[in-house]
């Protein structure tokens, strides 16, 4: 959350931080500005809103400065108004910085500052660091002495961020330093571009891409310092590290909308595509066996695992419990599924054999991050399913298997999750067949696996047939979602897809779990929407439907292709091809995406950054 960039070079830095901002709008959105440094000055620009605000905010500039800093705002503290929005300068008027993270002993900073007469402007946790960082560099710390080795730029932020405790991405300018931007990392991340006589420095690569595919992925309590001749890399401590230029491996037309209206309905078209880049080199149906070179070391030690437990956060955690049911069904490895946010503030019991996987898109969620520390910490080994190469979690894990799918722009997660539940699949199904599962049933599912994407795309042809169904229904404000088994989290997904971006009340089920509360719920009318596909738990399922419509709930059925008896239960019926149970929510979340997708637009909603949310949540 919040999206730092920052840009020194030969061009106007204007538009490039402009663009750069844009790209990473979906990490927060409710307040934005930039800084621009010319000829000895800092000119501010910050407004509440999007960047579109800024941009017209910022149309009348003409200043060809080329350095410069920008932010796009997830509040955190303070409301979200101009005075809170970053960058922030400090009181003397020399340093100006752009800040993704939170502060955590702000307040006792805060008190000691202000008590020696700093006075602060906004709410926020960011305006101490500036603030700290001025105090130094203007000398009024007299019990330190600047070694003659540094300058007093650097020395003041490496001192500041001594004293800082909590997360932290930071672009910082001082107005005594013409050709300088030092940036820093802890927690939150940072990526510092080198072009061809410039450097763009941001929190993702998307911002990045456009100017250059070289990269250096700072590490935790890094900093760089970047001039026009060069840079170097240090930790704040001051100590010169060697880091290697990495290489950016997506390409600009990824992060493009191209001919889709938004990135959701794109990332939702993309899924047979991206699941097959999931699966490529993996399945290998010939001899019937699943490669995932990123585990292959430690394909012994899973295999023998005593206990699994899976941790993510949001769609992520979704993911995670299909996996559990998939590992104890297919792999039979007793598996649970914690919210990283829960694990980490337990005691949980991690023994001798225990394996944690940690599931996240992006790789830098705040809570799976400290989860995984803590799993480290106590001894287990950590597995990482993550979709964005070079994140700190794919850092940070004992070993890892990328989802492939290519950059995720869409504040609510579609092909992560589709992915991720993929991989997990793969995993089961290659754990099970190291363990008990017999060689025709461990071939037949990889055979089914590998028909996914194919009857994906056949989903995805109703997208019109769906959003006839979002036409009836979306002025309601109340709908559930239920499922049984593994299309139980699937349920949970389609429901929280909804909320997200339509803003409609909806609440996932196991399906006999409705008449123990939420069945209450239901009056004439009431959305109800079930996954009835052919499979265990089918009659059963049925059953539940018909509680519903006894109330007077309508119903909106997904079903398996050729089910002509479903179509008596159903007031909508959405048909999806048939697979075996385990691989069910593969497919069924796919029309679940669409009616989330058609009811949002039909609402007037912004489906690409939904109110209050942030795609990449680096904050507790
Ligand atoms: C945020 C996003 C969700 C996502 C969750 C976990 O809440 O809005 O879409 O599922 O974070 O993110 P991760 O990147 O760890 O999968």
């Amino acid at each position: 959350m919040c999206g730092i960039v920052a840009y020194l070079g030969q061009k106007r830095a204007l538009p490039i931080l402009l663009e750069g901002l844009k790209r990473l709008e979906y990490r927060g959105y409710d307040s934005a500005g930039v800084s621009l440094y010319k000829d000895g000055e800092v000119l501010t620009s910050k407004t509440k809103g999007r960047i579109s605000e800024l941009e017209k905010l910022t149309s009348k500039n003409k200043t060809d400065a080329t350095m410069g800093i920008g932010h796009t705002r997830w509040a955190t503290h303070g409301k979200p108004n101009e005075i809170n929005s970053h960058p922030h300068t400090d009181f003397s008027n020399k340093i100006t910085l752009v800040h993704n993270g939170i502060i955590e002993n702000y307040t006792t900073l805060k008190k000691w500052l202000v008590s020696k007469g700093v006075e602060f402007k906004s709410d926020t946790d960011s305006e101490v660091i500036v603030n700290l960082i001025g105090y130094l560099y203007s000398g009024y710390d007299s019990d330190c002495e600047i070694p003659d080795t540094q300058d007093k730029f650097e020395w003041a932020v490496q001192r500041a961020l001594n004293k800082l405790i909590g997360s932290y991405g930071l672009a910082i300018i001082c107005s005594d330093y013409p050709d300088s931007i030092i940036c820093a990392r802890k927690g939150s991340p940072l990526i510092l571009g080198v072009g061809d006589n410039e450097y763009i420095i941001a929190s993702d690569a998307s911002a990045i891409v456009e100017h250059t595919k070289q990269a250096i992925y700072l590490s935790d309590n890094e900093m760089a310092i970047i001039n026009r001749d060069g840079f170097k890399t240090l930790t704040i401590d001051n100590i010169e590290i060697t880091k290697d230029l990495k290489d950016i491996e997506f390409s600009l037309e990824e992060i493009e909308l191209s001919s889709y209206d938004h990135y959701m309905l794109k990332e939702i078209f993309e899924q047979p595509e991206a699941l097959e880049r999931c699966f490529g080199g993996r399945v290998q149906l010939g001899e019937s066996k699943i490669v995932l070179g990123g585990i292959t070391d430690m394909a012994r030690k899973l295999t023998r695992a005593k206990k699994i437990i899976i941790t993510g956060c949001g769609t992520a955690w979704h993911a995670g419990l299909i996996g559990e049911y998939m590992l104890e069904q297919l792999a039979r490895i007793p598996t649970e599924v914690e919210y990283a946010s829960e694990f980490r503030y337990r005691n949980p019991i991690i023994e001798d054999g225990t394996v944690v996987i940690a599931v996240s898109q992006s790789g830098e969620t705040a809570d799976t991050l400290a989860a995984i520390e803590m799993a480290k910490e106590r001894g287990a080994i950590v597995l990482g399913l993550v979709n964005v190469v070079g994140s700190t979690i794919s850092r940070m894990t004992d070993a890892g298997i990328y989802l492939r799918v290519g950059p995720e722009i869409g504040v609510a997660s579609t092909k992560a999750f589709t992915a991720q539940v993929a991989v997990l699949a793969m995993l089961a199904i290659e754990l099970g067949r190291r363990r008990h599962l017999s060689n025709l049933e461990a071939a037949s599912l990889l055979k089914e696996l590998d028909s996914i994407p194919d009857k994906t795309r056949s989903i995805l042809k109703q997208s019109e047939h769906i959003k006839t169904i979002a036409e009836e229904n979306y002025e309601q404000n109340n709908w559930l979602f239920m499922g049984r088994g593994f299309n139980y989290p699937t349920a949970l997904e389609g429901a929280l897809k909804l909320k997200e971006i339509s803003y409609i009340h909806a609440e996932g089920l196991a399906a006999a779990e409705m008449k123990h509360g939420p069945i209450a719920l239901i009056t004439n009318g009431t959305p109800a929407v079930f996954i009835a596909t052919l499979g265990s738990h089918y009659e059963k399922i049925i059953s539940n439907i018909e509680e519903v419509r006894a109330r007077g709930g309508k119903t909106i059925v997904i079903a398996t292709e050729g089910d002509e008896n479903i179509k008596a239960f159903a007031d909508h019926l959405i048909s999806i091809p048939d697979v075996p149970d385990s691989l069910q929510p593969l497919l069924a979340v796919v029309p679940l995406q669409l009616l989330a997708y058609h009811s949002a637009l039909l609402r007037g909603l912004d489906v690409d950054k939904p109110r209050n949310l942030a795609k990449s949540v680096t904050v507790e």
